[in-house]
């Protein structure tokens, strides 16, 4: 299967970025990665490129990253897919929201996840990986040759860990899972700035220093012995 078409779309007070993600341009059907606010622009998009939503998908529940999740669903009918932990807080939005931002829309997710899981969305086969670290319930939904990994990894940096349930070693794991499972080339479609490969942040982000320290999976393979002998 080849990588999906993904657009993105930068929105609200804190920048945050949101996808439509297609299996190819000539699909007429979509999900929507963090629909974070500004859902008519949103909507608008989503008309625009003729798609239905299949799906929203969300990697955890800051108020960024699913301010415009009520609206969507409710104007598409598209199902929310929601880190079983963080289900509480989509369901009760503003109790989360530090003073100045929304009001946002609760919602009670229509399903959860929690890592390990498989859902062919709109004619794309997404896994489900457990991410952890920037936020407790954090994950990351894998299509082939893309992550959409909302704030666990960044061009130059990684999220945030000074946030409740934040944790950096449990992050650097995450992250390093990551980098162990899916490709270099693997495009990285996070939360917030620039879009990246795992390759190049592997090579390059500052954060990942003791990561870049590990054996290198092209000598690990080396020294595995060859089946049958
Ligand atoms: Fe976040």
């Amino acid at each position: 299967m080849s990588a999906p078409d993904v657009r993105a779309f930068t929105v609200g007070p804190v920048q945050e970025n949101s996808y439509i993600v297609r299996a190819d341009p000539a699909s007429t059907r979509a999900v929507i990665v963090d629909p974070g606010d500004e859902a008519e622009r949103l909507l608008a998009a989503v008309e625009a490129l003729g798609v239905e939503l299949d799906a929203i998908l969300v990697t955890h529940c800051h108020f960024d990253h699913i301010g415009a999740v009520a609206p969507i669903a409710a104007a598409t009918g598209a199902a929310v897919y929601c880190p079983l932990i963080e289900r509480p807080v989509l369901a009760d939005v503003m109790s989360w929201v530090p003073p100045g931002f929304g009001p946002f829309e609760s919602y009670e997710a229509d399903h959860t996840v929690a890592g390990g899981e498989r859902l062919s969305l709109a004619g794309i086969d997404f896994e489900v990986r457990f991410t952890p670290g920037h936020s407790p319930g954090h994950v990351t939904y894998a299509a082939p040759g893309a992550l959409l990994s909302g704030d666990v990894l960044f061009q130059g940096s990684v999220g945030r860990v000074d946030l409740p349930g934040g944790d950096w070693d449990t992050l650097e794991s995450s992250i390093g899972e990551l980098i162990d499972a899916y490709p270099e080339e693997t495009v990285v479609y996070p939360g917030h700035m620039g879009v990246t490969t795992l390759g190049r942040e592997l090579a390059t982000n500052p954060f990942l220093s003791e990561l870049r320290a590990r054996v290198p999976r092209a000598a690990a393979t080396a020294d595995t012995p060859a089946r049958g002998r």
